[in-house]
């Protein structure tokens, strides 16, 4: 079980720009979460494709605890995105690998509800994710049963896509579902996923979203700690 990150899930309720690894370079994995760190990311989004939910084949929790000293030595969080078949028969190695939040797609089992339980049975924090052509409506039942919510901005698999068309809307119709019933600022965490750059940061900002995954925008960039400040300071991060 997890518990040395507990502490840092405070940082998944601010306006906070994730910083996704898949597109880092894996040679220098140290030192490219170093320099994102170092300029002030405390979520480290790592996307873990299995070649059937999504076709790539990324990386798994070896990768998540060679990373859980480094971001939990400044507080820090890793936020691990399962693009998986069957997520709850992976969910105790990545809480046992240093994983702080854990997210799975709904689309992706049966047994959406009890792989939550699980989830928060081994002290990390509950994700569901959904893909654009799921509507937000699939998360109603668990909506309050769950921390973050994560909406696909792009279809999951690959980095470098555009932001598509049509997904601050959603956003704000999931941030509405989110919220139904609740005193403000209590509902889960919005999530958004791809395409994530400075001019769609403030789109999905002003649609309800306040936690922002960029992967290319930022390791793609010749500065990404400068790359991860700019979308940082368009939404007015912490
Ligand atoms: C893709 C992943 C994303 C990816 C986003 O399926 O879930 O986290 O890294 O990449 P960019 O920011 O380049 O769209
Ligand atoms: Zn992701």
């Amino acid at each position: 079980m997890n518990t040395e990150g507990g502490a840092g899930s405070a940082y998944l309720r601010e306006v906070r720009v994730a910083p996704s690894i898949l597109s880092a370079d894996f040679g220098r994995l140290r030192e490219q979460v170093g320099e994102v760190l170092d300029a002030g990311a405390r979520v480290i989004h790592v996307d873990v494709m299995d070649g059937h939910f999504v076709p790539p084949i990324t990386i798994g929790p070896l990768v998540v605890s060679a990373l859980r000293e480094q971001v939990h030595e400044v507080g820090g969080i890793l936020d691990v995105h399962l693009m998986i078949e069957h997520p709850e028969l992976h969910v105790a190695e990545f809480a046992r690998a240093g994983a702080d939040s854990i997210t799975f797609h709904i689309e992706a089992t049966a047994h959406a509800a009890r792989t939550a339980t699980l989830i928060r049975e081994h002290g990390a924090s509950v994700g569901i994710a959904f893909n654009p052509a799921t509507p937000v409506e699939a998360l109603s039942e668990l909506a309050q049963k769950i921390d973050l919510a994560l909406c696909m901005t792009i279809n999951p698999g690959w980095g470098g896509q555009v932001l598509i068309p049509g997904s601050p809307e959603k956003v704000q119709r999931l941030r509405a579902l989110l919220d139904r019933g609740l005193a403000p600022g209590q509902g889960a965490v919005l999530e958004v996923d791809g395409g994530i750059d400075p001019d769609t940061a403030p789109l999905c900002r002003a649609a309800g979203a306040s936690l922002f995954v960029a992967g290319s925008a930022i390791f793609g960039a010749a500065d990404p700690a400068a790359a991860y400040v700019a979308i940082a300071r368009s939404v007015d991060a912490a």
